[in-house]
């Protein structure tokens, strides 16, 4: 069998596995088969265009269910639901009387978000605001009540977002910021764009924060997992 193998005889690279793309379909296989909701829902974004690649993967989202489970959470809120995949498996963890806030700009996306969120039998559970989400944080009360968060929106504002949410997360709590590698432009100096700049500063800001714990993973485009001390 063809090995895949990263750069010989570099201790550090030989940790990593190359994932192919026959190696991430065996990946996927192997994780929980996203339902017919999700199925039709992957579709109907697939079909939006270039944009579509702004859901989250499979594997993200079925560790975002199983974070919710761990944590019992019954306060979750979502920063940039786009049509709803990350939603629904977030409030699929939820605990039976859990409740996720979604923050989203965009009107039309959050319809088709709203549609799924109905026929997956969440919409009961599930508020979606539909303005900008640091309005929708600031509104929020100030207790810290919040058992998990994933900051998926504007990459601009990920420090925003992070300071509203931290305060407002309980102990033990966890934030689930994705992106975090940012196709790797995150490590190219000439990139001073400024969604790379936030990207980069809130990943820098995490190493010194004493307030959390964290953990950066090369799931998908990166993910941080940020733990309130
Ligand atoms: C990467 S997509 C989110 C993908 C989603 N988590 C999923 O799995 O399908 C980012 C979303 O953030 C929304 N967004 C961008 N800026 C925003 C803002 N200031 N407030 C709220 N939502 C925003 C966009 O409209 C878009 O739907």
């Amino acid at each position: 069998m063809k090995e895949a193998s990263p750069v010989a005889g570099d201790p550090l690279q030989a940790k990593f596995t190359v994932v192919s793309p026959e190696l991430y379909a065996y990946l996927v296989a192997h994780n929980p088969a996203p339902d017919a909701v999700l199925r039709d829902l992957a579709e109907e974004t697939a079909a939006l265009g270039s944009v579509g690649s702004w859901q989250v993967a499979v594997e993200q989202g079925a560790l975002l269910t199983m974070l919710a489970r761990l944590l019992g959470a019954r306060r979750a809120v979502e920063v940039g639901t786009f049509t709803g995949y990350s939603a629904i498996a977030i409030a699929r963890g939820l605990a039976a009387d859990g409740r996720l806030l979604c923050c989203e700009a965009n009107a039309e996306w959050a319809a088709i978000a709203q549609r799924y969120f109905v026929r997956a039998g969440l919409d009961g559970r599930i508020t979606l605001r539909i303005a900008p989400a640091n309005e929708t944080l600031r509104a929020l009360p100030a207790t810290p009540e919040i058992d998990l968060a994933f900051i998926d929106a504007d990459k601009k504002n990920y420090g925003v977002y992070y300071e509203e949410l931290l305060p407002r997360l309980r102990p033990n709590g966890i934030i689930v910021i994705d992106n975090v590698l940012w196709k790797g432009r995150v490590i190219d100096p000439a990139d001073r764009h400024t969604s790379t700049r936030a990207i980069r500063e809130l990943n820098d800001r995490l190493l010194r924060d004493g307030r959390v714990d964290t953990v950066t993973l090369s799931v998908a485009d990166g993910i941080t997992i940020v733990r309130k001390r």
